[in-house]
């Protein structure tokens, strides 16, 4: 996806830099090519040798050098490049770019360049959240520059918060991301206020996890459509497959997780590893979930019937001729994820439910989430022109406290995956609180 792309590659002083050896042999995977350029500060975290034997091209720091400027001056340097990325950018070299100050080739090149600039932010979390630098964030932004992280973690400076430079894979989904026409410029950058959608994309899905980190932890996953029966023979449902469910309950269970799937009628086959629990109604699956708990956690990925018939039909109602046809009477079904979201002493550590929309995905996800009462909301388009009822691919936005997710469009199982290690990553996290 970035065949052919001239990355230039600005790093400033920070711990964070150290992140860029792999951020570079991520993107040249990829096939682009990346050039370096440090600030001053830069160079005394890390060496332009080992930067120029990873970009195999030369590496720029000094504004006055004129073997540079015969090379390749300034001007030619953004110009030869597709995206500019300054990472690990401090709070010092944010405030330069604010200022459209040029003391040193790095701020030289940003000022002088008319190309899309990527920011990854690595900083203090107190020098990340003064005003200050958020007020030259909201200067940038307002330029146009788009900003991926900081993440929120433990720091080099043993505090803990928004401040952390974000993962190489993560810089490479917002470069791919850019190159997709999706980089979210004009989106605020995380933690600031309110949701931001950082948009990832395939190849950064994943990562490093331990073998079977989830095993000791219960879960319980719903997933398929359920039947509300009209009559014995007749019922209402929807077009849910459980394809989606089932991977996750799949995924949990390869992560070492204990896994109880309560699941409607469904054609697809039962995932390996996990106790299989076949409903029908939604009543029978809240029954079944109550029953699997305590539990650590619960991802409610069944289609639940919103309504059933009040007082079905014991025998098959019968077609009359001349006669009106049965009025049928709905009534609510429980809510299964409110149930489960509710506080308790059973109340899974982390809830997890989806949102299945055809319009406003992400702004019906967020008060889904806060109506539900449960931590985390995956939010899928099933318009009928995605294809995602019964199709094999998902697209769809992680919606967390911290804020949203828009994850590119993914297999089922690929989708399941990824959330069952977001789930380890939350419980490794210490599952503080749901907040993240
Ligand atoms: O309210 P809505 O159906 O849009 O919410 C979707 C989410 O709530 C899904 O996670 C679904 O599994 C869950 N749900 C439930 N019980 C219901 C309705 C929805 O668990 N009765």
């Amino acid at each position: 996806m970035l065949t052919g792309k001239r990355i230039l590659l600005i790093l400033s002083g920070g711990i964070a830099a150290f992140k860029c050896h792999d951020l570079i042999r991520r993107l040249r995977e990829r096939g682009a090519s990346v050039r370096c350029v440090m600030t001053p500060a830069a160079t005394k975290f890390v060496t332009a040798l080992s930067l120029q034997a990873l970009s195999e091209d030369k590496v720029y720091s000094d504004l006055f050098s004129l073997t540079d400027e015969s090379e390749m001056g300034h001007i030619e340097l953004s110009r030869e490049a597709d995206l500019l990325v300054v990472a690990p950018a401090s709070a010092n070299i944010l405030a330069r770019m604010a200022q459209g100050l040029a003391d040193d080739l790095a701020t030289t090149v940003l000022l002088a360049t008319d190309k899309a600039v990527l920011v990854a932010p690595a900083m203090n979390v107190r020098m990340w959240l003064h005003p200050a630098t958020q007020a030259n964030v909201e200067t940038l932004r307002a330029r146009g520059v788009a900003f991926i992280g900081p993440n929120e973690g433990a720091m080099a400076c043993n505090e803990y918060g928004p401040g952390r430079m974000s993962e190489p894979l993560e810089i490479v989904a917002a470069i791919e991301a850019y190159f997709m026409g999706r980089l979210p410029a004009s989106e605020p950058p995380s933690l600031i206020s309110g949701p931001s959608v950082i948009r990832m994309a395939p190849e950064t899905m994943g990562g490093a996890i331990a073998h079977r980190p989830l095993v000791g932890r219960r879960a319980i996953v719903t997933s398929g459509p359920t039947r509300e029966a009209i009559d014995p023979v007749r019922y209402i449902s929807n077009h849910s497959s459980g394809k989606q469910g089932h991977a996750i309950a799949g995924a949990l269970a390869a992560l070492g997780a204990e896994v109880t799937l309560v699941t409607g009628p469904v054609s697809v086959a039962d995932p390996a590893g996990v106790k299989i629990v076949r409903v029908d109604s939604a009543d029978d699956m809240l029954a079944a979930c109550r029953a699997a708990l305590p539990a650590d956690i619960a991802i409610c990925a069944a289609a639940v019937a919103d309504w059933k018939v009040r007082n079905a039909a014991h025998g098959k109602l019968k077609k009359v001729p001349g006669a009106a046809p049965p009025a049928l009477e709905l009534v609510p079904n429980p809510d299964i994820l409110a149930t489960l979201s509710a506080s308790g002493p059973q109340r899974p550590a982390l809830v997890v439910g989806f949102a299945a929309e055809t319009e406003n995905v992400v702004a019906n996800a967020l008060a889904k989430r806060e109506r539900k009462g449960c931590d985390w909301i995956v939010a899928n388009d099933v318009s009928p022109a995605t294809g995602t009822f019964g199709g094999d691919r998902n697209t769809v936005h992680l919606v967390t406290i911290s804020g949203v997710e828009a994850w590119p469009t993914l297999a089922k199982d690929a989708v399941a995956e990824e959330l069952a290690r977001r789930v380890v990553r939350h419980f490794d996290k210490g599952g503080a609180a749901a907040a993240s």
